[in-house]
């Protein structure tokens, strides 16, 4: 983030920073949410004579309201756009969070925190896909885990909350009810941030989309973006969506329900919902154990800055295999020590350091990887409906977890269940090391190409390539009769008027067997240099193996 916020407010201008800022308030409002209810309950349950099943619902009504959040908000973002779907997730917030404030009984909570659930799902998911699409992609990373951070921000700010409130009269709707707040704030924060440049490419209105990036990136980068963002579109509507489970971004499904599900099946909200009662399982008194969750929240914010500082420097990927392979030593270590008498009795302070290093070890990786890499990785044909998919999968894994663990304990024990997240720690980091890629300082159009491949242009299109190649002077028979690469690529990029002859040879040296004729832009040399502006022409490209997976037509090289 450390590039993030120095190019927002040293660069050009910090409008990316204002963005942000006011789409990440989605990010506080799930993270007030999913940690206000553990102090709140303990209130609640007196107030309003809550059952445990009763209690049971309160905390997970908001969870299955999410994961309906999330389903809609996939329609809602290409629909309405992610801006509008943003302000009225707002908007039901705030009118769900003053319900749930006022409520007198436990169904009528039950229902306003479903509600609540509904706008959390739809802002937690709308949030990071607005962020990406807005920012640069060398502090993309920053920008997007500023989301991460504000979630964890809204966690430690519902512990300050519930512990500072609870003297006062009526504290548990005084604790539901400040929510509205934010949630003012990001309604009407909305009607200050513009669409997002993909969504109005998306809808034809390419030059209000330029007009958004030229806010955001320097001028030279404008045209490529916005063209690049036309390409990929024009392929969207060559596909449809069954072709995400079916096609060949269903790799990328799996990769973002893999990130999605292990999230929450290493335990992580256990931790959160339950850190107090994990703590006094260990034989401390409960005020103590209130207080230790507040060092628990305190170090997830300082380790999420970290991670917001690093992802751009050091990448995703040793950010995440690292941190999943702290957390399950973490776990380990709680297995271990709830297996020891011994340990539970002399050191108590044990599970104290396993759960602060649990925390901070996912803080660093998992948590603001997983929310980053799914507004990366699946090409925009598919990318809102992608992202619902992990969001739901994300939300669905929490209910699991959270509903059930309290029941694990009490079927395998204490020890058995961090055991139990120790192993899926354990098939998480195979997981994550096998098949996560580095999507670090790439545009999001480039990792999509690179992942997925694009689909072969349809026989017309080639046709129509080929034709412009040949009067460029590449002509067709050039390239099936016997002309060197290097002729042809020089020959094409001279009929666009380019000069490329430094670039030139190098790329031809490394050039594999294949040649492309390609739509809007070529790349030369894997990632040094774009011919741009062949918009309206096509260009004769050379390039490594990797672009011959991309959509275009190869030729025998000579
Ligand atoms: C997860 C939440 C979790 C939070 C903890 C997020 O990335 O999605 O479920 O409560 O991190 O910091």
């Amino acid at each position: 983030m450390a590039a993030f916020v120095a190019s927002a407010v040293k660069g050009r201008n910090p409008f990316v920073l204002r963005i942000a800022l006011i789409a990440a308030i989605g990010g506080f409002l799930f993270g007030y949410d999913t940690g206000v209810i553990s102090g709140a309950l303990l209130f609640i349950k007196k107030d309003l004579h809550a059952g445990k099943a009763a209690q049971q619902w309160i905390v997970s009504s908001l969870l299955i309201g999410a994961i309906l959040g999330a389903i809609a908000a996939g329609y809602l973002a290409d629909r309405i756009s992610r801006r509008w779907t943003k302000a009225l997730s707002g908007a039901v917030y705030v009118i769900a969070a003053l319900a749930s404030a006022f409520s007198q009984n436990v169904p009528e909570l039950i229902a306003a925190r479903f509600v609540l659930g509904l706008s959390v799902g739809c802002a937690s998911f709308v949030s990071p896909m607005y962020i990406a699409e807005q920012t640069p992609p060398r502090i993309r990373g920053g920008g997007v885990s500023f989301n991460q951070l504000m979630i964890v921000s809204g966690i430690l700010c519902a512990y300050i909350a519930d512990w500072a409130l609870k003297g006062v009269a009526a504290n548990w709707r005084w604790m539901l009810g400040v929510a509205a707040i934010p949630g003012l704030a990001l309604l009407i924060g909305m009607f200050f941030v513009p669409y997002s440049p993909r969504w109005l490419v998306e809808k034809g209105r390419s030059e209000d989309a330029r007009q958004v990036l030229g806010r955001t990136r320097a001028d030279d980068e404008v045209d490529g973006e916005v063209s690049d963002i036309e390409d990929v579109v024009s392929q969207q509507r060559q596909t449809s969506l069954r072709d995400m489970f079916t096609g060949r971004a269903r790799p990328l499904i799996v990769i973002g329900l893999g990130l999605a599900i292990f999230q929450q099946l290493v335990g992580v909200n256990t931790v959160i919902y339950y850190s107090p009662t994990i703590l006094s399982f260990t034989g401390m008194k409960a005020d103590a154990a209130v207080t230790q969750a507040l060092t628990i929240g305190v170090v997830n914010v300082v380790f999420t800055v970290l991670a917001v500082l690093l992802l751009d420097r050091v990448g995703r990927r040793p950010l995440l295999i690292g941190g999943t392979v702290g957390l399950t030593v973490a776990l380990t270590v709680l297995g271990v020590f709830f297996q020891v008498a011994a340990l539970q009795h002399d050191a108590s302070w044990l599970a104290l350091v396993a759960l602060l290093v649990f925390m901070a070890s996912f803080a660093i990786g998992l948590g603001p990887v997983f929310w980053l890499m799914i507004s990366e990785i699946f090409p925009l044909r598919y990318r809102s409906h992608a992202m619902a998919v992990s969001t739901v999968g994300n939300w669905a894994a929490n209910f699991l977890v959270s509903y059930f663990f309290l029941s694990f304990v009490s079927w395998i024990g204490k020890s058995g269940t961090f055991w139990l997240y120790a192993a899926l720690g354990i098939a998480a980091t195979a997981f994550f090391w096998v098949k996560v890629p580095e999507t670090k300082g790439r545009s999001l159009e480039e990792v999509e190409r690179e992942a997925v491949g694009g689909d072969p242009y349809p026989r017309d299109d080639v046709a129509a390539a080929d034709d412009v190649a040949t009067s460029r002077g590449a002509g067709r028979e050039s390239l099936a009769g016997g002309v060197g690469l290097t002729d042809v690529v020089r020959r094409s990029a001279t009929s666009l008027g380019r000069d490329v002859s430094s670039a030139m040879p190098h790329s031809v040296r490394a050039a594999t067997p294949c040649s492309y004729v390609m739509a809007s832009h070529a790349k030369i040399d894997g990632g040094s240099a774009w011919l741009h502006s062949c918009i309206a022409q096509r260009c004769v490209m050379v390039g490594p193996p990797s672009l011959c997976s991309l959509r275009g037509r190869c030729f025998p090289s000579r």
